[in-house]
């Protein structure tokens, strides 16, 4: 039974209304009922910012302009494309949902919620959003923004951690919708949720005077909205601290400087990306020194840095080792061209790193000019 039934047609006539006057209008995945368009977007918001998103999407669209080229991809070329993102686990699901649309619903998406989610890497949020906007479909999203504005808006006071919970703020969503919307009512209402949360209804210090919710809002009411939500099990965040061998090697020419990477195992941190070599303490680090490298290799130890994913903390420490000789070939992995790793779907700490790089392209050319 939901909480608020009598408010909630001018909840959603106000957050509508608002959309149209101040919500964005402009974003490159809007003004497109083109459901790969939405999917792609969606996948990669989810957990990243719009202005990351903003320079990853259109170059992944001029790559793969439709369901099928992606398909039809490779994953480490999609991975490559991904690379800096985050959350790579998105991108191999991705790819998997593309080959599903192509091979079991000839290339194109399902049109409802109910069977958009059961495709790989489409969670019930995501499904939501692209059947509202691509199919107008009476669906709530419930994103981390928009559980924010619900929970606030309600004083929504159980714990998000509990599945009960999050169950029932679903239906409370659901019952907020408007009533019985058209197409472009239902698109407004679900982007309105999402640019409220975003620009208004903030994690830390709501503009609630700026808020089309406010009059009736039962968070601000009670003084403290930013309370909301109630969340008591904090995730523990781990520390991981991690040694990373970089090995370059000048190839024919002075300018051929090459890096070893190796594929990341298909599971944990960096899942199928290309990497340096990684170890997880020093000693394991100098015993391959030891079997593979020379006397006369140089060794540089850069200052650590730390790298924060969603649960964990990494502390990374890299160890740049040049060889003298050029290496014979080692073990599973490869020696690629400094000037060729935009290709390579590398994480963004270890691309960092490689073009902190003095040989690195581009690194020199500044000083000279
Ligand atoms: N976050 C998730 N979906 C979004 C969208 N369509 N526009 C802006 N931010 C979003």
């Amino acid at each position: 039974m939901s909480r608020a039934p009598a408010r909630g047609g001018r909840f959603a006539h106000r957050l509508i209304q608002w959309q149209r006057a101040h919500g964005r209008h402009d974003l490159p995945w809007q003004n497109t009922r083109d459901p790969y368009r939405v999917w792609l977007s969606e996948v990669m918001l989810q957990q990243t910012q719009v202005s990351t998103v903003l320079g990853y999407y259109g170059r992944f669209l001029e790559r793969f302009p439709d369901v099928g080229s992606l398909a039809a991809a490779s994953e480490d070329e999609v991975l490559a494309l991904w690379s800096g993102l985050g959350y790579y686990s998105r991108a191999r699901n991705l790819h998997r949902c593309a080959k599903t649309v192509v091979e079991e619903h000839h290339g194109r998406f399902p049109d409802s919620s109910e069977a958009l989610v059961k495709l790989p890497g489409i969670g019930e949020s995501t499904a939501a959003a692209i059947a509202a906007f691509c199919f107008g479909e009476r669906v709530s999203i419930l994103d981390g923004n928009v559980r924010r504005v619900i929970t606030r808006w309600l004083a929504f006071e159980d714990d998000l951690s509990k599945p009960a919970a999050m169950r029932a703020l679903w239906a409370e969503a659901q019952a907020l919708l408007p009533g019985s919307p058209k197409a472009e009512d239902m698109m407004a209402y679900t982007q309105g949720l999402m640019d409220l949360g975003a620009t208004v209804c903030t994690r830390n210090k709501p503009l609630c005077g700026k808020c089309p919710l406010s009059s009736d809002c039962l968070g601000l009411a009670g003084g403290d909205p930013a309370r909301f939500p109630v969340r008591t099990r904090k995730l523990k965040r781990q520390q991981v601290r991690w040694y990373l061998l970089v090995r370059l090697a000048t190839f024919d020419d002075a300018r051929d400087v090459r890096v070893w990477l190796e594929k990341r195992p298909a599971k944990g941190i960096w899942a199928s990306l290309q990497s340096v070599p990684v170890f997880e303490d020093l000693e394991a680090l100098e015993a391959h020194v030891q079997a593979l490298g020379e006397p006369g290799d140089e060794r540089e130890v850069w200052p650590p840095f730390t790298h924060v994913l969603t649960h964990r903390d990494l502390y990374l420490m890299p160890h740049v080792l040049r060889l003298r000789s050029l290496p014979t070939l080692e073990g599973a992995g490869q020696w690629v061209a400094l000037s060729a790793l935009e290709t390579v779907g590398l994480p963004a700490p270890i691309r960092g790193i490689l073009q902190r790089l003095p040989e690195a392209p581009g690194q020199g050319q500044d000083l000279a000019t």
